[in-house]
């Protein structure tokens, strides 16, 4: 590994974005740490660190406690409609007026990167803001949002579907569950086919995600990972830019194709 910091971005690295034929930006929650939603592992400010995963996100807390669930949910909900997107995400999306294809492919719940400008996004862990039935799958569209909920949320009654009546759930996946089949075709289709893929604030634990740098590599392409802390990609990629996304990547954007 070529191990660098953003003050020494490689030349290498800049070249082979402004060659680049298909860019795969591949995100996790540090991307978005910078507009204030918080990552899962970070030490101190992670969320399960805070919160017990097996409590709050998988079906079976749902069916124990659906109240726990919910209002935790609509409180991280509530956290990202207060939030924007940050410069990384402007980046990322101006990133795609530059190359002759790029595939954004996130693994978090939020839509800043849509927000951003970014189209088409693939989303590998579902959205906050696509909840569903939890009986018979159908969507549910919630009502504007209350205003303040207080630190982890409060107990809240999941609303009833409008079909079945069974309890409506958060459109987030679940440990246990299954990775949307079509989404994740398409984001491993894309990793398999890219010449430069960015993995951007993830700790690449969690599979089948973290495999999308390690197809890409595997295929032929070149892996830049942007994170201010070691990750498991540290001994795989081809770069690692050891800073903030909201600094590397509008920076890595300016000297690749806005510099004079
Ligand atoms: P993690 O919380 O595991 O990792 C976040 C990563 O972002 C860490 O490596 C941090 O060092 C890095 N980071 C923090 N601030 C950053 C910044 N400003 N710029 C760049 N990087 C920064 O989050 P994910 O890798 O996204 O799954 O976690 C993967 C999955 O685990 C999530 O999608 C979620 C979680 O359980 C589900 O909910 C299914």
């Amino acid at each position: 590994m070529q191990s660098t910091t953003i003050e020494t971005t490689p030349p290498e690295l800049i070249a082979a974005l402004q060659a680049a034929q298909h860019v795969v930006v591949f995100t996790g929650a540090g991307v978005s740490a910078e507009s204030g939603i918080p990552t899962f592992r970070d030490a101190l400010t992670g969320l399960w660190g805070r919160f017990d995963a097996q409590a709050l996100a998988t079906p079976e807390a749902f069916r124990r406690d659906p109240d726990l669930v919910w209002g935790w949910y609509e409180w991280r909900r509530m956290q990202l409609l207060r939030a924007l997107p940050n410069p990384a995400h402007l980046a990322i999306a101006e990133l795609a007026q530059h190359v002759p294809r790029l595939t954004v492919v996130t693994q978090n719940v939020d839509d800043l990167h849509e927000r951003a400008g970014s189209a088409d996004v693939l989303h590998l862990h579902g959205s906050l803001h696509q909840p569903r039935c939890f009986d018979c799958g159908r969507p549910h569209v919630l009502p504007p949002a209350p205003p303040d909920e207080p630190e982890g949320g409060r107990r809240l009654s999941p609303p009833r579907c409008r079909q079945c009546g069974g309890p409506v759930r958060p459109g987030v996946v679940w440990f246990g569950e299954s990775l949307p089949e079509d989404i994740l075709a398409a984001a491993f289709a894309a990793a398999q086919a890219c010449d430069l893929l960015f993995a951007i604030g993830t700790s690449a634990l969690v599979y089948p995600a973290a495999q999308i740098p390690l197809l890409a590599l595997h295929a032929g392409a070149r892996v830049a990972q942007v994170n201010p802390t070691a990750t498991a990609l540290d001994d795989e990629c081809t770069w690692s830019l050891r800073g903030a996304a909201g600094a590397v990547m509008p920076k890595l954007l300016q000297a690749a194709f806005l510099a004079a």
